[in-house]
């Protein structure tokens, strides 16, 4: 693994794929691990203790919907502990994570085998159509966040490409929110990735061009309406133990597990 090629596209694209992060003497355990929870239902998350400090923390809790055993926490440190393997490490402190302090969550999930996407193409965290931003927020002020959420998904058992990523795409989703914040841009849904390449197509293509290049835009626009026609030229290829890190602002979607079922393992940073 070329630690700087994984990072230096990570940066640019908004997702890349680590080959091998996990040594493959590992990955059985993995599968073990979410079998042992797996309740029969396609894409049922289990989540896990990302720290020992986490035990303490109620939050944790809320997530964690099985009986908590000794077996959950041997299993959870297993999860905690692979983060300081060596090339995982590197990665993580390449990327400025800060190791597991800045793990806010480590869960799994099974997908069976089946011809049905798991999910469209989306971005996560994103406004869907509420129509009173601050109660949206919570009370707030109903500023979006410029932030991203890290998320590492490592495939444990895996025959085809099933995620996609529309590369750059988190740039475009990060533009929007600025000038919807700034009032400029209506405060619209942007959840899903056609709703967005509306928005970036139609009336507010001039403001979005001080902030963005017109080449960035019109690539947005070819490659999203591309990508809502096929997934072929956007879905990921990887084997067990590898992983996908991608920045959640950007448009993926859960492409069908078409010939074998799929384990994910997900660390959010
Ligand atoms: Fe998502």
């Amino acid at each position: 693994m070329v630690i700087d090629k994984v990072v230096t596209e990570y940066k640019q694209k908004g997702f890349t794929v680590i080959k091998g992060l996990i040594d493959p003497q590992d990955v059985s355990k993995f599968v073990e691990i979410a079998k042992r929870y797996d309740s029969g239902m396609s894409n049922e998350n289990i989540s896990y203790f990302s720290s020992a400090v986490r035990f303490f923390d109620p939050r944790v809790y809320k997530h964690i919907y099985k009986p908590i055993t000794p077996k959950l926490y041997q299993d959870s440190y297993f999860l905690i502990s692979q983060t300081y393997r060596p090339k995982f490490k590197s990665l993580i402190d390449t990327l400025g994570f800060q190791g597991f302090r800045s793990i806010s969550r480590i869960d799994s999930y099974v997908s069976y085998k089946s011809d049905k996407n798991i999910v469209g193409w989306h971005c996560d965290q994103a406004f869907g159509g509420a129509t009173h931003p601050a109660e949206f927020f919570g009370g707030t002020s109903g500023i979006m966040s410029l932030n991203n959420v890290n998320k590492l998904f490592i495939h444990v058992k895996y025959q085809n490409g099933c995620f996609s990523y529309l590369p750059y795409s988190h740039k475009i989703n990060i533009a929007i929110r600025k000038l919807i914040n700034e009032g400029i841009v209506a405060y619209k849904p942007i959840l899903l990735l056609q709703d967005a390449v509306n928005l970036v197509k139609g009336e507010y293509y001039n403001e979005l061009l001080n902030v963005c290049s017109k080449e960035s835009l019109e690539n947005f626009i070819d490659s999203g309406e591309e990508a809502l026609r096929s997934d072929k030229d956007f879905v990921l290829e990887c084997k067990a133990g590898d992983a996908i890190l991608f920045n959640d602002l950007g448009f993926h979607k859960g492409t069908a597990p078409q010939k074998s079922e799929r384990i994910v393992f997900r660390y959010f940073y």
